[in-house]
Formats: structure tokens, sequence, C-alpha cells
């Protein structure tokens, strides 16, 4: 992308937090089916099924984003809506479905930007295939890509493959408190490896598919800050970040996992072949992230593999996820990042920050708290671009209050609330607030002192 293209201001879902599918037959069943299904899985027994009804409700939501001048949207598509086994059979209807939310955008003057996977495999992949553990499933992702790419490649420009492969390796089978809730480091090593394959198969394909555009894969990762001066903890929070940036970062640009990586855990991390390898290599046209909160870290030879210890900064106010708010780790993220992988340009492709029973008064849901926010992690990147980080876009974590995978429907990150059992939608003040910003030109608000003047936010959020 050139320079010279406006930055873009956006906001993100996922298919599985937003759209809903009540009609039997929309979609196929995916893993986080299943895994709402378990007794105390997720919180208030919340599941996808319903949600913010997005499919049905699409174009009241790109006309949200309107009034909220969003110059990009960044949504997933749902493998198993369009091939609902994963492999073999097409549901046209689901492919239709993403085909006339870019139309609308592109109409609206969004900018489309997809992610391919954002946690939600087919079922059928997990039961018949042992889902992302087997090697069969990079290779049913990379063609399920491919149909992606031809249906929508002549309106979306920007591409994210996997979402957060770290969270679905660590969280689905190292932590275990992700679908499908795998206790396992090895299994979870497999499974990274996998994704990876996926993505690269997949960058390929577009690669050589000639489509016009850019292609990288949605990292996730907190900063770490060393627990004290010393030496020991400063290349302990090194080893971190390698460990969780790394672990997904290194493959995607230089072909391998970190050295501090393979020799911690040696055999367990599988062995890429030389044309994994090949296909890995430089597979990224852009570093994209999403940082929420930052650690501090502190050495401990001999415990874990890679001898450190990491906990949230202490000491710091928390969101309702229990995350302490640390702007200046979005700023290290960002030129950490830029630094290792080539300086290549930025999206930050979540941020934003959760609130517990939000609720709609007069009209208006008030969350100075997640203005505040956005505002210090605005200014945080704006730092981090005047110390060369190439950022071309942010995108705020979320659109819509959604479900919030194990955490059920309580935990709100929407700019715009959503009352789940009338579907009604009410934009909040941080709406309102980022709405205004955007008008103002972005960063160029920094400078001009005064703040949005809330106090009418209930008429003009109706
Ligand atoms: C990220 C996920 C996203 C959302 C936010 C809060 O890890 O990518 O779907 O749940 O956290």
């Amino acid at each position: 992308m050139a320079t010279s293209k406006p930055f873009l201001w956006g906001a993100a879902t996922s298919a599985f937090q937003i759209e809903g599918s009540s009609e039997s037959g929309e979609r196929g069943t995916n893993i986080w089916d299943v895994y709402c299904e378990i007794p105390g899985k997720i919180a208030g027994q919340g599941t996808g099924l319903n949600t913010c009804d997005h499919v049905r409700r699409y174009r009241d939501d790109v006309a949200l984003m309107n009034a909220l001048n969003l110059r990009a949207y960044r949504f997933s598509i749902s493998w198993p809506r369009v091939i609902p086994q994963g492999t073999g059979a097409l549901n046209a209807a689901g492919l239709d479905f993403y085909d006339r939310l870019v139309d609308e955008l592109v109409a609206a003057g969004i900018v489309p930007c997809a992610t391919l996977y954002h946690w939600d495999l087919p079922n059928a992949l997990q039961e018949e295939q042992s889902g992302w553990e087997h090697s069969d499933t990079a290779n049913h992702f990379a063609e399920f890509s491919s149909i992606i790419f031809k249906r929508l490649g002549d309106r979306v420009k920007h591409w994210f493959t996997i979402n957060e492969p770290w969270c679905i390796a660590y969280g689905g089978y190292i932590g275990g408190g992700f679908a499908p809730g795998i206790q396992d480091r090895a299994r979870g090593f497999q499974v990274g490896h996998q994704l990876l394959r996926a993505h690269a198969l997949a960058v390929a394909a577009f690669r050589s598919g000639g489509y016009d555009g850019e292609i990288g894969i949605g990292l996730n990762s907190e900063f770490m800050f060393p627990a004290s001066d010393s030496k020991q903890d400063h290349d302990a929070a090194q080893r971190a970040l390698l460990d969780m940036a790394g672990w997904f970062g290194d493959p995607v640009w230089f072909g391998d996992y970190p050295d501090e990586m393979r020799s911690a855990y040696g055999d367990m991390l599988p062995q890429f072949s030389d044309e994994d390898q090949e296909l890995l290599t430089r597979s990224i046209d852009f570093i994209a992230t999403n940082y929420y909160f930052s650690d501090v870290v502190r050495a401990t030879p001999g415990q874990h593999p890679m001898a450190y210890e990491r906990a949230p900064c202490p000491n710091r106010p928390t969101t309702a996820m229990g995350w302490p708010i640390v702007p200046e780790g979005l700023e290290s993220l960002l030129i950490w990042l830029s630094d290792r992988y080539g300086k290549l340009p930025v999206y930050l492709t979540e941020n934003g920050m959760a609130k517990e029973n939000e609720t709609v008064e007069d009209g208006c849901v008030h969350d100075p708290e997640r203005i505040e926010y956005i505002r210090t992690h605005f200014e945080a990147a704006r730092r981090a671009m005047e110390k060369g980080v190439d950022l071309r876009g942010y995108f705020v974590w979320s659109l819509i209050d959604n479900l919030e995978w194990a955490h059920g429907f309580a935990k709100r990150f929407g700019l715009v609330h959503c009352d789940f059992e009338t579907q009604v939608r009410t934009i909040k003040d941080s709406g309102l607030w980022y709405a205004d910003w955007i008008a103002r030109g972005g960063w160029d608000a920094i400078e001009s002192p005064q703040h949005l003047d809330l106090s009418s936010a209930g008429e003009r959020g109706k």
C-alpha cells in the first residue's frame, strides 16, 4: 500500500462473536459451538447462535460504521459458513453473505479488511482428523482461502490469514481455556506448526493468483518489561517476547522459530521442511498485531523451559478482563516488531477495553474510561510512529459488544452497545468520541486540546 493512502481508522469484529446463526443449515458447526455446549466453559452459558444477529442485520451495522466515520472495517469469514464440513461442498448462501457484506462496505466507502480464520474451525475437521494437529487441515485451509480470494479478491485488498495463532495454540492446547480445551504443550506446538503452514499455503495461493492487495498474519503479544534493571531480567524479557511474539512472527519472516525457542524446547518444537521454510520466509507484506496489555518478566533459571516468569504489570488500573492498562507497552511492542521484522508497514488490528454491566440510560452509554483507554493508546501509537514505525491502520476492538469467548456476554468491548435480547444498538460515548476523532483528522486531534463535548451525546446516539 502506498504511503499516500489515508490512514485506516477502523474497528474490528469476528464472525463467531457477532454473526449468529439461528437458522439450521445456515452454517456448519464449529469447534466453539461444541465448546459452548460443555457446562461451565462459557460464563453465563453464552453461545454463538444468536449473539448480535449480524448476518441478518449487517446493513444496519454498516450504517453504524458510517455513523462512526470508520474508514475501514476488519471482519472475519466463517469457514464453516462457506464450507460447512471444512472441505467439500460449498454453501453458496454463506459465500453470498460475505459478497453482500463487502458490497455494502464498498458502497459506504469503508475499506474491507478480511481475516480468513478467527478461531471457528469447522467441527467436522476436529472430529474426523484432529483439527489443527493434522497437516491436511492446513491444505484444507488453503483451499478455503483460495475460494474466498476468488470471490472477494476484486474488492478486498487487505487480508489477514489467521487471527492470533498464539491464542489458538496456547489457549486451545496448552493453557486449555479456549476450544478445544486441551492442556498439552507438545500438541500446542504441533497446532502452532500447522497454523504456520496453513498461513504459508494461503499466502502462496494469494500470491500465485496474482491478486492486487496485501496479506499478512494477525499476531498478538503483550509487551514484556523487565522486572528489574538486572541483565538477567532484561534477557528474560527478550526471551518472553520471542516465546510469544517470536513464536509466530519469526517463522513468517525468517522462515523458522527463534533459536532461543529451539534450544529451550528441543524436539518438542516440530521441524519445517525445506519447502515449508521457503513458503514461510517473507510470507507477510506487513506486520499486524493485536495489543491489550503488558507484563513484567523476571529470570527464573531452571523453572520454565525458557527460564522466565511473567505476570501482568502490577499497580495499574485494570479493565473488566483484569488486564492492566499500559499504553506505553503498545509503543514498545510496535517498535520491537518493526525493528525485528524488516521495518515493514504495520497494522494494529485490535485494541480496546472491556467494561462490565454497561447499560443504556436515556439513549446514552457513558464510558469515559474507554475513551481514555483508546485516546492514550492512540497517543502511544503516535509516539511509535515518531520513532519510525510505519503504522498504516488502527482497528479498535470492537465495533459492537459481542460474545467474548469463554467470558460470555458480560464483558463488553464495543464502541456500540448491543442489547442481546432486543438487538437494539446504541452508539456509546466512546463511539461518538471516535467518530469525532476521525472527523477531526485523527492524529491531528492530538495537537488540538479541546475534547468532544458529549453533553448532547444522547441525541446524537439515537
Ligand atoms: C482477542 C481476540 C478477539 C477478542 C479480544 C478481546 O484475543 O482476537 O476476538 O476476543 O481478544
